[in-house]
């Protein structure tokens, strides 16, 4: 199959909306590849607090992404052959990769490695960017949303559940700024793709909005 015709489903939404999780079910469900383009902001962020490069450099960040030595393997996510699936997780690891992603050279770095995860029968994307700059042909595009509580009551869980320490006010804040940054960064900012549907799901748990991105699916490819 021309890699053109390979079916993308994108889903693109502010931190902690629950994309992930989406995104990874709806991929099982339809046995399709799926892409954390997240996760390669944060492998670069990684790579470079571990470095110590300069976090205002961003030719050197740049460079770093370019040559980002990461695989996926099954649910795990290894960089230079250690597992690094939990540290990548971590607040200042995602606050780093938010701060390097307003790079346009970083952002350009990282193109390619995700346009390579488009493979047959298909994949699911998500990000922030998927659906409006590295996939805008894909078949069905979702942008993923819930209240800022809503969203900072998850990452809460989701810290305490990995064994990190974390504080409610903190993390609200945090959020706040983070998607300050994502949607007013002069490159690929956050904002629904044109053509993208609008899933809020402040009241919804992840199987509901698994089986609404499998709707809008069936009815795209029926
Ligand atoms: O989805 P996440 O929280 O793992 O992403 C971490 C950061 O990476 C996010 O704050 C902004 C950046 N990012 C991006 O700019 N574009 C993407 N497609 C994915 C993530």
């Amino acid at each position: 199959m021309p890699t053109s015709q390979i079916p993308v489903i994108t889903i693109d939404g502010p931190t902690a909306s629950g994309k992930g999780t989406v995104a990874h079910r709806v991929a099982d469900k339809l046995g399709f590849h799926y892409l954390d383009s997240g996760a390669l902001y944060r492998l670069t962020a990684l790579s470079a607090l571990r470095r110590g490069t300069d976090l205002t450099d961003e030719h050197a960040l740049a460079k770093l992404a370019e040559h980002l030595q990461c695989s996926f393997q099954g649910g795990d996510i290894v960089l230079s052959q250690e597992n690094v699936s939990d540290a990548i997780r971590a607040e200042e690891v995602g606050n780093t990769a938010s701060r390097i992603a307003t790079f346009p050279a970083v952002r350009h770095a990282l193109v390619g490695l995700q346009l390579g995860f488009r493979k047959a029968p298909g994949l699911v994307a998500d990000g922030r960017d998927m659906g409006s700059v590295i996939f805008p042909h894909a078949a069905l595009k979702v942008f993923l949303t819930a209240s800022v509580e809503a969203r900072a009551g998850r990452r809460y869980k989701q810290l305490i559940d990995k064994g990190f320490s974390a504080n409610m006010q903190d993390l609200l804040v945090d959020l706040q700024a983070r998607d300050d940054r994502d949607t007013k960064r002069a490159i690929a900012p956050l904002a629904p793709a044109e053509g993208a549907f609008v899933l809020d799901t402040s009241n919804m748990n992840a199987d509901q909005a698994v089986d609404q991105v499998l709707q809008w699916y069936a009815g795209i490819t029926k």
